[in-house]
């Protein structure tokens, strides 16, 4: 006989605390009870959003092949369908109901199909209600409990109705679970979860929980464990790397655990994402003197205004902002610099845009991710009055583009005529007899081989050619 279903829906209230409970570290194990469900079955999982949903998909992918399920070769025909979601901006959802909209048909096909929902968009209370009232989806739930997701399958299987799980306050550290990496030779590693910012207009710290570190000895074993299965590269993840350690009550940051990772033989370490007002002297010394820790930085602006800056809550000015990275250029000479900018914050004057302009101008960015402001239920910035058109942050967007893209081109340049070194990922999409990766400051490169024996092997590149999204070269034979 079915059982009603479980039914825990999100609280944007709740997730808004910051209640001093212990944070607990849990160790993963399979329950018996569920070890053999997805016998016999496949499944497939859609990831939208930042590389902290990436992670999540892997060790999603772990537990569903412990518990019996193989991955579908057509991933719109699977028994189970996962689609793990991102809300950062109104655009990521207006995708998310799309696909959602598409699944309906499939599933009025394959009537034994389960479709969930996870990620973000489950823990914002208005989607979740949504998603109960207008669409055909069996599981519903958030980004503190996919660790549960044998025992909702189970439900789910067993059950009359929705199963339905989304915790707003609870925010534990899940270790051991098991993780089907995408890549062999590039890994993301969690050293962190949730932020305790608050950037006004952000709707992660409601939708991850609070700031949390992994124990340092954890990520130190996984990187090792990952050097011994031959992996070549780490990204090291957390909403705001730089806050690594403080919720740990220990004498030991970010810039430690750097220089420990280094000592691991892992040969590229990369890491995102930084705040600019906890990025600190430690981190910038570990980028000159670890070899492993690759010369790019990720450092979201968001503004060049001051003004902006305070009602955005960032916590820094534009002057300290730039000196930061004059101190990172003079201690990492051949850095390269990216940055995520919003335009169009509520009220944002011309003259505060022209700000933002002339702190790319200033800074050089390589790279930079640009977005118009979305305003996002439960958000303080959601409700603050705004006079500027859509037109107008639609012209502002397109002018910093103009901008941005020419950093990128100039990123490139500088490499022109010079040897760098790439971690190749495969065939170029642009032609078979190209192949591909990323060089040490990240720049996508492209190269004449077909030899698919270099995929996974770090090799040597002479740039012959700069465009703005990559560079040609040709492969250097020692
Ligand atoms: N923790 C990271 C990334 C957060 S999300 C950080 O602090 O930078 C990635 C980017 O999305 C942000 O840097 C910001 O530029 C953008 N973003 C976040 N909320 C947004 C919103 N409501 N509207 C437009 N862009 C937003
Ligand atoms: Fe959002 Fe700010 Fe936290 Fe980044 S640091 S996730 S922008 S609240
Ligand atoms: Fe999106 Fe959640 Fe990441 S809202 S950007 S998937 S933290």
């Amino acid at each position: 006989m079915k059982n009603d279903a479980k039914f825990q829906m999100p609280s944007l209230k709740e997730a808004k605390l910051r209640r001093n409970l212990n944070i607990e570290t849990i160790r993963y194990k399979t329950n018996n009870k569920y070890q053999n469900i997805g016998y016999g079955k496949t499944y497939s999982i859609f990831t939208y959003g930042c590389q902290g949903n990436e992670a999540d998909s892997e060790i999603m992918a772990g537990i569903l092949e412990d518990i019996g399920y193989t991955k579908s070769a057509d991933p719109y025909d699977a028994n189970l369908i996962l689609l793990n979601t991102c809300c950062i901006r109104e655009n990521a959802e207006q995708r998310i109901w799309g696909v959602l909209g598409q699944l309906k048909g499939k599933k009025r096909e394959k009537k034994d199909m389960l479709v969930g929902i996870c990620g973000c968009m489950p823990q914002e209370e208005s989607a979740t209600k949504k998603i109960i009232e207008s669409y055909d989806v069996d599981i519903i739930f958030g980004t503190h409990n996919r660790h549960h997701l044998p025992e909702l399958i189970y439900n789910a299987y067993n059950s009359n109705g929705k199963v339905v799980e989304v915790i707003s306050s609870e925010g534990n550290i899940v270790e051991d679970t098991p993780k089907v990496r995408e890549s062999k030779h590039k890994a993301w590693v969690n050293i962190m979860f949730g932020c305790d910012e608050f950037c006004t207009y952000c709707i992660v710290p409601y939708t991850r929980g609070r700031e949390r570190s992994r124990n340092k000895d954890d990520i130190i074993n996984e990187v090792k464990e990952l050097v011994k299965e031959g992996y070549k590269e780490v990204t090291l993840l957390g909403q705001n790397v730089n806050a690594y350690g403080k919720d740990l009550g220990i004498d030991y940051t970010f810039g430690d655990l750097l220089y420990d990772l280094d000592k691991t033989g892992i040969e590229r370490i990369r890491y995102t994402t930084s705040h600019p007002r906890d990025l600190d002297l430690k981190t910038m010394e570990a980028m000159r003197d670890c070899k492993s820790v690759m010369p790019h930085l990720h450092l979201p602006v968001q503004s060049g205004d001051n003004q902006i800056l305070k009602i955005m809550n960032r916590k820094y000015t534009y002057e300290e902002y730039v000196s930061k990275i004059n101190k990172l250029k003079e201690l990492v000479p051949n850095i390269s610099i990216t940055t995520d900018i919003i335009v169009g914050f509520p009220n944002e004057t011309e003259e505060q845009f022209q700000n933002t302009l002339k702190l790319v101008d200033e800074v050089k960015f390589e790279g930079a991710f640009t977005f118009i402001y979305s305003p996002r239920e439960g958000t303080p910035a959601a409700k603050m009055p705004d006079s500027i058109s859509m037109e107008e942050k639609h012209d502002r967007l397109n002018r910093l583009i103009e901008k941005t893209n020419a950093g990128y081109l100039e990123g490139h340049k500088r490499f022109v005529g010079k040897k760098v070194k790439v971690l190749v990922d495969g065939v170029s999409k642009n032609g078979s007899d190209m192949m591909c990766g990323y060089s040490e400051n990240l720049k996508l490169t492209h190269f004449k081989s077909t030899d698919q024996s270099l995929i996974g092997k770090i090799v040597e590149v002479e740039v012959t050619e700069a465009k703005t999204w990559f560079m040609i070269g040709n492969l250097v034979n020692d």
